[in-house]
């Protein structure tokens, strides 16, 4: 597999990141994953918008985004043609300098890395059966919004799912439930869809805003609101979104199954979702 590593491309054995690297000793570094389907980037303006404000909020310099939008062409042409589902991972740390806290001088360039791999979307008995979840107290910090690498309460939760037997954990943080370890997260109370709203503590994830504007044209009335985990589990339906997951039904928090299952809305929305996909793919492929 080719990859690009700061300049230029170069297979995935010869790619080589310092030890000094900022990213890898401070998690001092930003990230998107963008999905392809059949090889066109989906959404791809506003997850290059979202990664400039990751940019912006770690206080590092702007990356040309126009070379990025090349080598994700390039990558998406080559690795990611004939894969009906994959992702372009993009991700920009502050440089390789000896080990200080302080930011570098401006000598210090980013590191850049993107690369493409095949990434099959959530299998459907999972999505017709939906997920398992436990819910934990929110421990990060207190800039969610940026898509920083640093995700060690997000893997440590998502470990602490596995060992509980579930698939997912849901951060609580002063009683209301934000979102997932890499996901947004949806409730459908009375017929309305509900989602935590854009603060410092969620991701705006792009899945979320498309799910949100998708929503009313078919019928879903939407509300950007706190809610509790009382809420979540008297909920007529509960689903994830995001990149990856896309739209994939919750049936079990804290071992409780919820009293909905899989239910219409988020039917809905994912075949909502998906048309969206083929529109993009189709007007993509004629470029
Ligand atoms: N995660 N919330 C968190 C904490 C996330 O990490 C993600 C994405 C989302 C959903 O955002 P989007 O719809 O833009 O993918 C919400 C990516 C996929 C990851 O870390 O792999």
């Amino acid at each position: 597999m080719r990859v690009f590593l700061n300049d230029r491309f170069v297979e995935e054995t010869e790619a080589a990141i310092s030890f000094d690297d900022r990213g890898f000793l401070f998690g001092d570094a930003v990230y998107e994953v963008i999905h392809l389907y059949q090889g066109v980037p989906y959404r791809l303006g506003p997850h290059l918008e979202r990664l400039e404000r990751s940019l912006a909020g770690a206080m590092m310099e702007p990356v040309d985004m126009s070379l990025i939008t090349r080598v994700i062409e390039d990558l998406a042409g080559r690795e990611g043609r004939g894969d009906p589902d994959a992702i372009i991972y993009i991700e920009i740390t502050r440089g390789a300098a000896p080990r200080n806290h302080m930011f570098p001088g401006p000598d210090v360039r980013p590191t850049i890395l993107l690369w493409c791999r095949s990434a099959p979307p959530p299998a459907e008995d999972r999505v017709e059966k939906g997920i398992s979840v436990i819910t934990v107290s929110d421990d990060r910090w207190a800039k969610c919004w940026i898509k920083t690498v640093n995700l060690l309460p997000n893997v440590m939760a998502r470990e602490r799912a596995r060992r509980a037997g579930a698939d997912d954990a849901l951060f609580v943080r002063d009683g209301m439930v934000l979102e997932s370890t890499a996901s947004n997260l949806f409730i459908v109370t009375d017929g309305v869809l509900m989602t935590a709203p854009v603060t410092n503590y969620i991701l705006p994830g792009i899945t979320r805003a498309t799910v949100l504007e998708l929503a009313p044209r078919v019928g879903v009335p939407t509300k950007e609101e706190p809610f509790t985990v009382e809420q979540l589990m008297a909920a007529d339906e509960v689903f994830l979104s995001g990149t990856t997951s896309e739209v994939l039904p919750v049936t079990t928090v804290d071992g409780r199954k919820l009293r909905a299952g899989r239910g219409p809305v988020a039917k809905k929305l994912k075949e909502a979702l998906h048309e969206d996909v083929r529109r993009e793919v189709a007007a993509g492929l004629r470029d």
